[in-house]
């Protein structure tokens, strides 16, 4: 089975504008193929999702675009604004980050020893220009820029609906909460792309409904565009107007949420799966 080609996906929406454009990526672990030839592209503007059965490669997919992993081929070009492209491929994560590229992880990462507005000041820091000596010897620059970090970070906060929650340690939020806080650390690096790895996974009804809204609003708001990787199939038909589904590291469909959930090759990827519905967080790496 061939993957379809860019432009098939691209036809979908109809828009030529991408935010990020992966063409021919394959990566390989020994005798698993995690990356097949994949080729997608992210809309500007748009919230895409990925779906797929576990180990299909979405998370690799992520590790790639995060400069984690390196494919053996293949390119990805991010164009943070129109007409300004960069490749991401063999760049190093924090670079890949100040490009514009934030995430959060399918098992959450936060540093649980500190505070969530603590958390999200790591984030907004990583755009900041003072270094170890700007930060030992105090120099204006560095106050300046501490206050303008605790300013955003309680402004992030207040965004995901964490404001009451700024001077608690991050492991004494409950699980939504954390999903939350991981969220606005990754907004605070500044990114044009935002990548969400399994958000709801864990959560509970009425934090599905809430994250909903809050991924909506990151679109809507603030303007940046998504890639959701998300095996609840009710977020994603609410959030996204696209979804693309990998199977063993390939590429096998895109389109609308409608049209996959009918797609022969998608129902046969998740025959006996059946995790398209609901969801487990996976066991899988990453
Ligand atoms: N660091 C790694 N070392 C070896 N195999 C890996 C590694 N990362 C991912 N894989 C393999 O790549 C495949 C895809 O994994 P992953 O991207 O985590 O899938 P998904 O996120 O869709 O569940 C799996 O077979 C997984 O075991
Ligand atoms: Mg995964």
């Amino acid at each position: 089975m061939t993957a379809p080609p860019v432009e098939q996906i691209d036809a979908v929406s109809g828009v030529e504008d991408p935010v990020v454009r992966v063409s021919n990526l394959t990566l390989r672990f020994g005798g698993v193929t995690s990356l097949a030839d994949v080729s997608l592209a992210v809309q500007r503007g748009e919230i895409l999702a990925v779906i797929g059965p576990n180990g299909a490669g979405k998370t690799s997919l992520f590790n790639c675009l995060t400069g984690v992993y390196v494919g053996e081929s293949g390119t990805i070009a991010f164009l943070p604004t129109p007409g300004e492209s960069v490749e991401l491929a063999g760049r190093k994560p924090h670079r890949i980050t100040q490009f514009g590229v934030a995430r959060t992880f399918q098992n959450i990462r936060l540093f649980n020893a500190l505070t969530a507005i603590e958390n999200v000041k790591i984030g907004v820091e990583s755009r900041q220009h003072t270094g170890p000596i700007g930060a030992m010897l105090r120099l204006p620059r560095t106050r300046r820029e501490d206050r303008a970090s605790d300013t955003r970070a309680a402004e992030l906060l207040e965004f995901v609906g964490l404001h009451a929650q700024g001077n608690r340690l991050a492991a004494a939020l409950s699980y939504g909460e954390q999903r939350r806080l991981e969220i606005a650390r990754a907004l605070a690096t500044q990114p044009a792309l935002l990548l969400l790895d399994e958000p709801a996974a864990g959560t509970n009804p009425a934090e599905k409904t809430d994250l909903e809204r809050l991924i909506r609003r990151i679109n809507v708001e603030m303007g940046l565009s998504v890639l959701l990787i998300e095996h609840d199939m009710r977020l994603v038909m609410s959030v996204a107007a696209r979804v693309a589904v990998l199977n063993f590291g390939r590429l096998i469909a895109a389109g609308t949420p409608a049209e996959v959930q009918r797609n022969p090759a998608v129902i046969e990827a998740y025959l006996g799966v059946a995790e398209v519905e609901g969801g487990e967080p996976d066991a899988a790496p990453g």
